[in-house]
């Protein structure tokens, strides 16, 4: 399904790999002039110059969602270059170690959460008032199946991903009228290099599929193609929303 992006401005943390950079290309491919902001540079810098030498707008800002000044310039070099920002679709997450709740360590619960929840909440902070000044906007929030469900031996990531959709609930109840629209998207198992690293520390591809009602895991541009779904005025009337794209998973 083809959107037309008319030349809208999108930001994405988290897009130089996985379902950030699977996003990063539908949305340029579809019209959109993209900023990728992220820690990894090099890769950022990597798919920014590719999406760029096919004819498309995209720039790398180095962001870390941790770092509350980098989160504003990087939302601030996105309006100085591009005059506005349209859409943001927070995607930087990260995984943390698969330990039981009892058995956590309290600096690697704080990691977690400070990239997954708080780093989201720092990007709001920048990103609506941006929307505001010009005139509204679209927000995608990359939860998890994990913010819908529990998630056992992830219990630092589940309470992250849990609190990213009560987030974008509160803050889709806040600026709605002010016309920002704020949803969650809520992916299941998915194949990118975050999954990867659960399946090189020995689990077997085949049992995390067979937690999956459609018996296989998601490729990222199956995530990505709703990520585009939600940025959209396809989906005009989704506010509030989490959505699980997730094979089945929550159906149980
Ligand atoms: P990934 O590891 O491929 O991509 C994550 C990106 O976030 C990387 O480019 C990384 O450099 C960036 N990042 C990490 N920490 C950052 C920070 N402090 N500041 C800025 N950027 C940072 O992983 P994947 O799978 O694409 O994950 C994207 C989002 O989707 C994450 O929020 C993840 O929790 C979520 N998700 C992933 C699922 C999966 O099965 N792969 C399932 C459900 C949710």
């Amino acid at each position: 399904m083809t959107h037309d992006f008319g030349g809208a401005v999108a930001l994405v943390t988290g897009g130089a790999s996985g379902i950030g950079a699977a996003t990063v290309e539908l949305l340029a491919r579809q019209g959109a002039r993209v900023v990728i902001a992220d820690v990894q540079r090099e890769a950022a810098d990597a798919l920014a110059g590719r999406l760029s030498s096919e004819g498309a707008t995209v720039r790398a800002v180095p962001c870390d969602v941790r770092d509350e000044a980098a989160v504003e310039a990087a939302v601030r070099a996105t309006v100085a270059h591009f005059g506005r920002l349209d859409i943001a679709l927070n995607a930087a997450g990260i995984g943390g170690k698969e330990l039981r709740t009892a058995e956590y360590a309290e600096a690697d619960w704080a990691r977690v959460l400070d990239v997954n929840l708080t780093g989201v909440w720092r990007c709001l902070r920048h990103q609506i008032p941006a929307m505001l000044s010009g005139g509204g906007g679209v927000i995608v929030n990359v939860a998890s199946v994990a913010g819908l469900i529990g998630f056992p031996r992830h219990p630092a990531y589940a309470a992250s991903k849990h609190g990213v959709v009560g987030l974008t609930r509160t803050a889709a109840l806040e600026y709605g009228k002010k016309g920002v629209r704020i949803n969650a998207l809520c992916p299941g198992f998915t194949h990118t290099p975050m999954v990867q690293g659960m399946l090189d520390a020995g689990m077997p591809e085949a049992e995390l599929a067979a937690r999956v009602p459609v018996g296989r895991l998601a490729q990222a541009s199956e995530i990505a193609a709703t990520a585009l779904w939600l940025c959209s005025p396809a989906s005009s009337y989704l506010h509030g929303h989490a959505l699980a794209a997730d094979g089945g998973i929550t159906a149980a």
